[in-house]
């Protein structure tokens, strides 16, 4: 009698944060996981949230405070960083907006030890266009000239746990930082993302397929027209009132 070949499945954690309005867009958002997030994985989920919710085994909640955007997406690393010891008892994470909606397999070529996805619009302007953070006060200064190689959205993106945690303690103590200096970088958490992904750039960026603006879908200035997973358009006032 041999040993039977065992078999380890690779361990996924998907991030996501729905504090006041924005858990209307949790429940899709699971079933779409569960049915065409790397099937093969074991996937659970961390919700944070202020609303008491009830879950299945697969998903783990984090009670947060509600407070007025654009904290909750400015705190999300420190948020991750709080959850560090659950998230490394994974082999990769992703963080995914709340309102967002998959529309086709998600598989093994999103794997990577440190991965972001290009931003629909902002990957293709000159450097100088893109809405970088231009503030010398705010730790996420980008200055104008040939620094960045692509603009990375702040929908989806993820990596190896241990490379993700080591990004999200950098920006969640730059954060904190500028909040004590009075200063939030222009695209909150996107901008200190995209300083720190000059300085250590991601080794697999996804292109905007993978965080593709509803409102954009089938226009002819964008050559994405089955995009795999899609930022929701969206009422911001109501959302965020
Ligand atoms: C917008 C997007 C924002 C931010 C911004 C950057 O289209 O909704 O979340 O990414 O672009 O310029
Ligand atoms: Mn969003």
């Amino acid at each position: 009698m041999g040993l039977g070949k065992l078999e380890f499945k690779m361990k996924i954690c998907i991030l996501t944060i729905a504090t006041n309005k924005y858990l209307r867009f949790v429940e899709k958002l699971y079933s779409d996981i569960a049915e065409k997030f790397i099937p093969e994985a074991e996937v659970n989920c961390l919700l944070f949230t202020d609303h008491e919710v009830e879950t299945s085994d697969n998903v783990r909640v984090h009670q947060i405070e509600h407070e007025p955007w654009p904290i909750p997406t400015l705190k999300r690393y420190n948020y991750f960083v709080k959850e560090k010891d659950f998230i490394l008892e994974h082999d990769y994470c992703f963080y995914l907006d709340a309102d967002m909606r998959i529309d086709a397999p998600v598989g093994e070529e999103i794997l990577g030890d440190l991965v972001a996805t290009m931003h629909p619009y902002q990957s293709f302007y000159p450097k100088e266009k893109r809405s970088y953070d231009r503030n010398p006060k705010c730790l996420a200064y980008v200055p104008e000239g040939e620094e960045g190689e692509y603009y990375y959205a702040g929908g989806f993106n993820g990596g190896k746990t241990k490379n993700f945690i080591a990004m999200a303690e950098v920006i969640a103590d730059r954060v904190n930082e500028d909040l004590r200096n009075d200063v939030i970088a222009l695209w909150h958490d996107e901008s200190q993302m995209n300083r720190y992904l000059i300085d250590n750039p991601p080794t697999l960026s996804l292109n905007p397929n993978y965080c593709f603006a509803e409102e954009f879908i089938g226009s002819q200035q964008y050559p994405y027209k089955n995009p795999t997973i899609i930022a929701l358009k969206k009422n911001h006032a109501e959302l965020r009132s």
